[in-house]
């Protein structure tokens, strides 16, 4: 069977109600945050993607079961705490593979993590990772690729966990779940703020740690002898209903999203106003509907609660029509633009000067066979597809996979002309 890719007639404007799934960037964690409880964890709300199957392949060799169930949950239960090694060939497919760490660490005293390679937006460094188990007392040594680290207690600390970019999402995730077990006290200074860590940290605490600070720069853990496995709803996806957000502002349609927490979305809310698209909660979600003519504007992507670096590709999508000049500035992953030249293939009129993009907006994007490179990038090619004219074909979509759960069946709901296909099939 051939790659699959979608195939999308755009012009269509959306209307309906779609409904968002769980956050994957905070089931990933959560998941395995796992391997430090006893007993059964059950996760609601767990969104089918790609990348959550990869972590409990992941968790399966570790000695832990997970086990999705018709209902959208899934039940994990370590059985066994013998292997404690997380191999290349799943950690390359998925860096977020990398938050086995400090769990494995803190619980077992052993981990060996293959080293994550680069990715498609660039270089990604884990030394705040690194950096997070030496201060909690653990021998860290990398040898053939792998972490190597060991420990007999973790000891409480203070760290600061800043690097050149600021905080780190999983960097973060990875020194507090390490700390519930760890002996006494930890102070994690310049912690991450982004709703999926104060996810997880409100996991944790139903399991039993003791922390306080989370959601705030500076989080306090005090460790405890055991956790113990709880049932826990996972928040929904905020950049899923963001990129919805913008697929009916793209698609001068009306929206209304369901399942949505707007206040994990008020930098991105700002900037849809900025432009012309409004947003109003109703009682059944939010409900989008945009002007017809958009207004450019600037946008800076920042840590929480700044703008999300993970929805500036489809806010540039957006921009790509509007009527007038916007600049675009990454500050997080000064590499994350491959979507630029994909664009540029479909009409629009970008140019790229170091980590920032210049948008000159267009009356109109022409439908493209293009190419999707990250999972973020992918859905910014489709939202471009569904208001160009003609027909837009987004290769390699097995990046989308990884990340949106039915996209294209969420699409074709609210009246966008989306398939699926494989190449071979008419
Ligand atoms: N960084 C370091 N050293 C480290 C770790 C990070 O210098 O040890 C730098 C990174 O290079 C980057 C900045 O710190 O410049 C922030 O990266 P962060 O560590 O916060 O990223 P992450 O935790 O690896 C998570 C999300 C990403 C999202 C980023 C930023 C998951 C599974 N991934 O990655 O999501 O873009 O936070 O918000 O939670 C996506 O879902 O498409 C995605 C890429």
């Amino acid at each position: 069977m051939g790659l699959a890719y979608y195939r999308i007639r755009g012009g269509n404007r959306l209307r309906g109600t779609v409904s968002i799934s769980g956050a994957k960037n905070a089931a990933l964690p959560i998941m395995a945050a796992a391997l430090l409880c006893e007993g059964e964890v059950v996760l609601h709300d767990i969104p089918n993607v790609d990348d959550v199957d990869s972590l409990a392949e992941l968790l399966r060799t570790l000695g832990c079961e997970a086990e999705r169930r018709p209902d959208g949950s899934m039940r994990l239960h370590v059985r066994s705490e013998a292997n404690s090694h997380a191999p290349y060939d799943i950690v390359r497919k998925m860096r977020a593979s990398i938050c086995v760490l400090g769990p494995l660490l803190a619980k077992r005293g052993k981990a060996q993590v293959s080293m994550p390679g680069g990715c498609a937006f660039g270089f990604r460094p884990v030394d705040l990772h690194i950096l997070a188990m030496q201060k909690l007392g653990a021998d860290v040594e990398l040898r053939s690729g792998d972490i190597f680290s060991t420990t007999r207690r973790l000891r409480g600390c203070e760290m600061f966990l800043g690097g050149p970019f600021g905080s780190t999402v999983l960097g973060t995730a990875n020194a507090m779940m390490a700390a519930t077990l760890a002996e006494g006290e930890t102070i994690i200074e310049m912690a991450a703020c982004e709703p999926e860590v104060v996810d997880l940290a409100n996991f944790l605490i139903k399991c039993g740690a003791k922390i306080t600070g989370q959601g705030t720069p500076r989080i306090h853990i005090q460790g405890v002898q055991r956790l113990m496995g709880c049932e826990y709803r996972i928040i929904p996806d905020r950049i899923e209903a963001g990129t919805f957000m913008i697929a009916a502002a793209i698609t001068n349609g009306e929206l209304t999203i369901k399942n949505c927490r707007m206040d994990h979305l008020l930098a991105f809310v700002d900037r849809l106003s900025a432009v012309g698209v409004q947003t109003e909660r109703t009682e059944q979600g939010v409900f989008v509907s945009s002007a017809r003519r958009l207004l450019p504007t600037d946008v800076t992507t920042q840590v929480f609660p700044g703008f999300a670096t993970d929805l500036q590709a489809q806010l540039m999508a957006l921009l790509c029509m509007a009527d007038g000049n916007s600049i675009v500035t990454e500050k997080i992953f000064p590499d994350r633009f491959l979507h630029v030249a994909e664009l540029n293939r479909m009409g629009a009129n970008l140019r790229k000067e170091g980590p920032t993009v210049i948008v000159q907006g267009v009356k109109q994007l022409v439908g493209a066979p293009v190419m999707a490179s990250d999972l973020r990038a992918s859905a910014a090619l489709v939202l471009a597809g569904l208001a160009a004219q003609g027909v837009t074909e987004v290769n390699r979509i097995y990046h989308i996979e990884r990340g949106y759960q039915n996209m294209e069946e969420k699409l074709r709901a609210v009246g966008a002309d989306i398939e699926r296909r494989t190449d071979g099939e008419i």
